[in-house]
């Protein structure tokens, strides 16, 4: 069920921006651009987008942008993890790194291409939405990405390999890192149904929980998972002596945290009934994930 609903949002968003880049003009970056982010990651981010879209009545087509915006933040994201430099990792969704693919400065460049292409998509002038809260979605986007968010929490993930850090530190870190992009997920989509400061808090922070929750369970599956299922190499994160919940608590009692936090957020959305069934399966998916 989640597979097909998945690999439906999947089709759209990778349609999306198929048109999208073939409309701009052509560069050498567009191959690694491509293979880097149209090649076949799960779009669990786009797939939370259409969820909340769905609580709040919200159009996919309306939404659409805000997907592709994301995707693409988010495999920049894994392009520049990849490097020697930072995660060292060679093989990504099944296929060699973009890195071993077309080379460093390649991958550094074509990284930051899809970082600034989130910002076309949004700002394209044949995104009809209110142009305040255009802004508004920009503003969020860019510094649930930059050193506030996406960056500044890899760099702390950097910083705290072979370091003991708590729990606290650990979760700021995964956090940043991971839960900003969820959060911005939610952000936009409450942006976009107008609801109130309270409201988009309230949304934001569900995000950033469900990021956390994403991210435990990537942790979980470089420990425990298969190799051929997730596209990448497993049981790495101890080599490298990343900071995680795992490496701090053990197996039984990370899995214990997990599922708290799961079922709180659970709790959260309880107050939108049925209109929220599809996050609901979605964040069941998060934890019990196998790919
Ligand atoms: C992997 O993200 C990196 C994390 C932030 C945990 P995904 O598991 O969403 O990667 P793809 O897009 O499906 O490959
Ligand atoms: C990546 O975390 C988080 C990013 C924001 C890119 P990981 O380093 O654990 O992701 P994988 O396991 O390489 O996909
Ligand atoms: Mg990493
Ligand atoms: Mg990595
Ligand atoms: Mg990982």
């Amino acid at each position: 069920m989640i597979k097909k609903k998945l690999s439906k949002n999947a089709k759209k968003v990778d349609q999306f921006l198929i048109n999208f880049i073939k409309k701009q003009n052509y560069s050498l970056l567009v191959k690694p651009m491509k293979y880097g982010v149209i090649s076949g990651g799960k779009k669990i981010r786009s797939t939370i987008i259409f969820d909340t879209g769905k609580i709040f009545n919200i159009r996919e087509k309306s939404l659409v942008n805000i997907c592709a915006a994301v995707e693409c933040i988010h495999s920049y994201s894994l392009i520049h993890d990849d490097l020697p430099c930072m995660d060292n990792d060679t093989i990504r969704r099944g296929k060699p790194s973009t890195h071993i693919k077309f080379g460093e400065a390649s991958a550094v460049l074509a990284g930051s291409s899809l970082l600034t292409l989130a910002f076309e998509i949004i700002a394209d002038k044949k995104y009809l939405i209110n142009s305040e809260i255009k802004n508004e979605i920009i503003k969020s986007l860019a510094s649930c990405s930059g050193h506030t968010g996406i960056a500044g929490g890899q760099e702390l993930d950097l910083k705290f390999e072979n370091k003991k850090k708590k729990l606290k530190q650990i979760i700021d870190m995964q956090k940043k890192k991971t839960g900003k992009l969820f959060n911005f997920c939610l952000f936009a989509v409450a942006a976009i149904a107008k609801k109130n400061y309270k409201e988009k808090k309230f949304l934001s922070n569900l995000g950033e929980e469900i990021g956390l929750l994403f991210q435990f369970a990537d942790d979980f599956l470089d420990n425990k998972g298969s190799r051929k299922l997730i596209g990448k190499p497993v049981k790495k994160d101890k080599k490298k002596g990343k900071s995680t919940l795992l490496n701090l608590m053990g197996e039984n009692k990370a899995y214990l945290y997990a599922n708290n936090l799961k079922k709180k957020i659970l709790r959260k959305l309880k107050k939108h009934g049925k209109k929220a069934k599809d996050l609901t399966n979605t964040i069941e998916f998060i934890l019990e994930r196998k790919f």
